[in-house]
């Protein structure tokens, strides 16, 4: 019900308590679903939560140096995030979970968390990964029925794997790809296209893609963490242009629909195939974001191009009662994190918060 414009608190049309939560129209309507929206009806539906800021990998674009993240000094246990996950459930409906990082798989939680969170009755989980560890993981995620998974993956050359992520193995996560793609699971893999560094590697991950029915996500760099503090990200961010560009020399394309929320610009390929750009740059999707962030130490983040963050782990041990009342304040907090219109930037990095 779009009782967002309302400024007071009083009754609804059917007699609902409206709660307004401030004066810049976040509102709550108290009544059978519990939902927080700001001025432009945006609402958090969709959950990332990184298991772990620990990651094996060391990508050009994520770290300065070669230095591979690690863990927070304190992470959640996996109980601790399913309790953070029912409550959201319970007081903003959230209803897509995606599991993050860091690198969610080198988190010894991970078939716990798995477990739990597939037990939820929610409408859809899923993971993001790099796929180095899906030999020791693949078993438990397709046993564990999730529908889904995205895997990062910047290029089909070996040296060059090794160049931008300075850890890994390439064959490894072909091999996984494979294991899931057996397994049933549906396959999107991310790319993020650099000029001078893996431009060239386009058209041959979209071959890739096509013949085994993935969708390749291209997406466009951001500027976040140390990028802001060099020039790198002006000489390597690739365009949506420029991607579809040189797509256009290999095979014909059209726009297709996307997901209302979806942050990225679908393309159907004549002759069969899909792709996407998530194109923060070139067209900004903040308007209809529906995600929230939980990190492994225990923050709320209501935006990725916004470092601000909510400390929920106090809350965690309250009863359900209060506990459900201190996170309906902080979701209006996050809420108001969220930029009015596109990604601004931010020092924060995925490591923490995933993609
Ligand atoms: N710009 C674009 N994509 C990024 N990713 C991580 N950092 C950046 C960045 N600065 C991607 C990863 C992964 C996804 C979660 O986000 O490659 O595929």
């Amino acid at each position: 019900m779009g009782y967002w414009l309302c400024a007071t608190i009083g009754a609804g049309a059917s007699g609902q308590l409206i709660l307004a939560l401030d004066k810049s129209n976040l509102m709550s309507d108290t009544a059978n679903n519990e939902v927080i929206v700001d001025r432009f009806g945006r609402r958090f539906d969709n959950l990332r939560v990184s298991l772990t800021a620990a990651c094996n990998y060391a990508c050009t674009y994520c770290v300065p140096n070669g230095k591979r993240l690690q863990a927070a000094a304190y992470e959640l246990s996996a109980q601790e995030m399913i309790r953070a996950v029912t409550l959201l459930q319970q007081t903003t409906g959230i209803s897509k979970v995606r599991i993050t990082g860091g690198e969610p798989l080198l988190s010894p939680k991970f078939g716990d968390f798995l477990q739990g969170v597939m037990g939820l009755g929610l409408n859809d989980v899923a993971l993001t990964t790099n796929g180095q560890l899906l030999p020791r993981w693949s078993d438990a995620i397709i046993a564990s029925g999730m529908g889904r998974i995205n895997i990062s993956l910047d290029t089909l050359d070996a040296d060059k794997f090794r160049d931008i992520a300075r850890s890994g193995d390439l064959a490894t996560v072909l091999n996984g790809i494979d294991r899931m793609l057996e397994g049933g699971l549906r396959v999107k893999v991310n790319m993020v296209p650099m000029r001078r560094v893996n431009e060239s590697q386009i058209v041959p991950m979209l071959e890739y893609c096509r013949e085994r029915d993935i969708e390749l996500r291209f997406i466009e760099l951001m500027n976040m963490g140390h990028l802001r503090s060099s020039n790198t990200y002006q000489q390597q961010f690739f365009s949506m242009d420029e991607i579809l560009e040189l797509i256009s020399e290999h095979c014909t394309f059209s726009r297709t629909d996307a997901p209302f929320d979806s942050t990225a610009v679908r393309f159907e390929i004549v002759g069969g195939g899909y792709f996407g750009v998530i194109a923060n740059e070139s067209e900004p999707f903040c308007r209809t974001c529906t995600r929230l962030r939980l990190s492994s130490n225990g923050h709320l983040y209501g935006c990725l191009s916004n470092a601000k963050s909510h400390d929920i782990r106090p809350l965690l041990e309250q009863s359900d009662e209060r506990a459900q009342s201190a996170m309906r304040e902080v979701l209006g907090q996050a809420l108001r994190d969220k930029q009015d219109l596109s990604f601004k930037g931010e020092t924060t990095v995925m490591k923490f918060i995933g993609g």
